[in-house]
């Protein structure tokens, strides 16, 4: 699960001028939930590899290709450096799917927000509640201008195919200024009762989250997923072996533990030996938990779990907001102990 995986390049799309589309075959078939995203190596000289999170257009109903979309960043080294150099052919390194901005239930009904390429995870849920679920799907979908909407026709096909369970509002700043309050109030209203998610730009999140909030959507109805730039190279971490022996070398046997339990997968697990010092995820791991994990750096939310009782002291956090740890979630990759006692959940 954890380790780096080679995925060859079966087809690139150019999806707008500056958008392209690189659809991935994994060696093995691999499963991932709509929302998930990659984390791919990009060679760079200086560093050998840069690793960029890039979400998973493709719905896992589609088959078992895997499809990420890339937008260039003016002056960004790996957007560019995929838009100018993959072909078909290639392999790319990454770290398998993962990601928590998934919806509960294809049957949930969805109010989703996205700007400009925030899309691609948008995109994936949408067909996969319309193709394997029961839900019906709202999405508000802002972009610069007409020709830089990307999947425009895949959701053109959506909207024919399901008149009844799909509705698209466009915005387009080039004749309607960036997405005002009033306009994303104006549709957003129309749907409180749905699970509202949400991917773009920060000041478009921003908006859209506090219109949510001004409609009195509760924080277990609205999600957003943010783009992250990832302070270290997890592939470098991920490659480093967890030596149990030096792990329980951390305490003497049983000195100053704390019980861990806790269910992954609808499997429960406790252990009564987590040491002062050890991360959490370090010590799931050694104990053959699979939990899951990314960045391992505190930057993506990939190892997000909840807290029922106890807590964890977290060493770096750069994607929970305030109200997220209000809550009680907390990132497992960082985590270390400081109760007796820790229950936690990721479901
Ligand atoms: Fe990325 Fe923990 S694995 S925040």
């Amino acid at each position: 699960m954890s380790s780096p995986i080679e995925l060859r390049v079966v087809d690139v799309v150019a999806e707008t001028v500056d958008a392209k589309s690189f659809v991935l075959e994994p060696p093995e078939p691999t499963s991932y939930s709509s929302g998930q995203f990659l984390t791919i190596a990009v060679p760079s000289e200086e560093q050998g590899f840069v690793a960029r999170c890039y979400s998973l257009a493709s719905a896992p109903h589609e088959g078992g290709l895997l499809t990420v979309t890339v937008k260039r960043t003016p002056g960004g080294y790996a957007s560019n450096w995929l838009c100018d150099n993959v072909r078909v052919g290639q392999a790319l390194k990454s770290l398998p799917p993962s990601g928590v901005f998934t919806a509960a239930s294809v049957d949930d009904d969805l109010l989703l927000f996205a700007g400009g390429s925030g899309i691609t995870p948008v995109i994936s849920l949408a067909k996969e509640t319309l193709a394997r679920g029961s839900g019906s799907v709202a999405l508000f979908y802002a972009n610069r201008s007409a020709d830089s909407v990307i999947f425009g026709s895949t959701l053109a096909k959506l909207a024919a195919e399901y008149p009844d369970r799909l509705t698209i509002t466009n915005w387009f700043e080039d004749s309607q200024g960036l997405p005002t309050a009033a306009g994303i109030r104006a549709f957003a209203e129309q749907f409180t009762d749905r699970h509202a998610m949400m991917c773009g730009p920060a000041p478009f999140m921003q908006a859209v989250s506090d219109v949510l909030k001004s409609l009195d959507f509760p924080r277990e109805r609205r999600r957003q997923e943010k783009f992250v730039s990832l302070s270290g190279n997890p592939f470098e971490i991920s490659a480093e072996v967890v030596d149990a022996a030096d792990l329980g070398a951390a305490a003497p046997e049983g000195a100053g533990c704390t019980r861990v339990s806790g269910e992954i997968d609808g499997a429960a697990f406790e252990f009564d030996d987590w040491r002062p010092g050890v991360l959490l995820l370090d010590f799931l791991l050694e104990k053959g938990i699979p939990a899951p994990f990314s960045c391992r750096l505190g930057d993506c939310s990939a190892c997000a779990c909840r807290v029922i009782e106890g807590d964890v002291e977290m060493v770096t956090n750069e994607v929970l907001e305030p109200e997220d740890i209000e809550e009680g979630i907390r990132l497992v990759c960082q985590s270390l102990p400081v109760t007796e006692h820790l229950k936690i959940s990721f479901s």
